[in-house]
């Protein structure tokens, strides 16, 4: 059950847009922070908050790669199986990496530190093949990069969702 705190919140940003409706892709992140994923039921609370069917919430929440149904890893690896960086390898250096964690593309490492997502483009062509390790962008990758881009990312503090500290004031 989302928190007091969460509900408020949520409902103070939708104030904040001409349509209610609108803030839903906030309230999502704001939700998948406090929650770590957004499962059926947060997916129902959040709904409920808009007046919204949770098909048309789920319908949000399925169509964009940063909301997760289910539980992820405390790094994400979001690996760009698209053209360029497929022509320049991208392929092999996904089996490598996975192959290092131990997982199939998509999966969470048995020690919950690594979620890797194939995605479509991911708008850094120039750099393929390339990834996103939490909030950063790293590429050109070479397989002999992989051990320490692991370690870096595991260094650091994870993903947090982009909107999860945030504190609406509304007069
Ligand atoms: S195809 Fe990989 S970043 Fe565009």
């Amino acid at each position: 059950m989302l928190s007091e705190k969460t509900q408020k919140t949520i409902l103070e940003l939708q104030k904040v847009y001409p349509e209610a409706r609108s803030a839903l892709i906030p309230a999502l992140h704001i939700a998948q922070a406090e929650v770590g994923y957004l499962p059926l039921e947060t997916q129902a609370e959040v709904a409920a908050l808009f007046g919204l069917t949770v098909n048309e919430v789920n319908s949000v929440v399925t169509f964009y790669d940063m909301f997760f149904e289910k539980p992820v890893g405390k790094h994400l690896i979001h690996f760009c199986k698209n053209a360029s960086c497929m022509l320049r390898g991208s392929d092999g250096l996904l089996k490598q990496l996975c192959s290092k964690l131990q997982i199939k593309p998509g999966e969470t490492t048995a020690d919950g530190q690594f979620t890797v997502i194939p995605s479509e483009c991911l708008g850094a062509c120039d750099r393929a093949p390339m990834m996103i390790v939490d909030d950063k962008v790293v590429g050109p990758v070479k397989e002999e990069d992989l051990d320490s881009i692991l370690a870096a990312a595991k260094k650091g503090p994870g993903h947090p969702s982009p909107l999860g500290h945030i504190e609406v004031n509304h007069a």
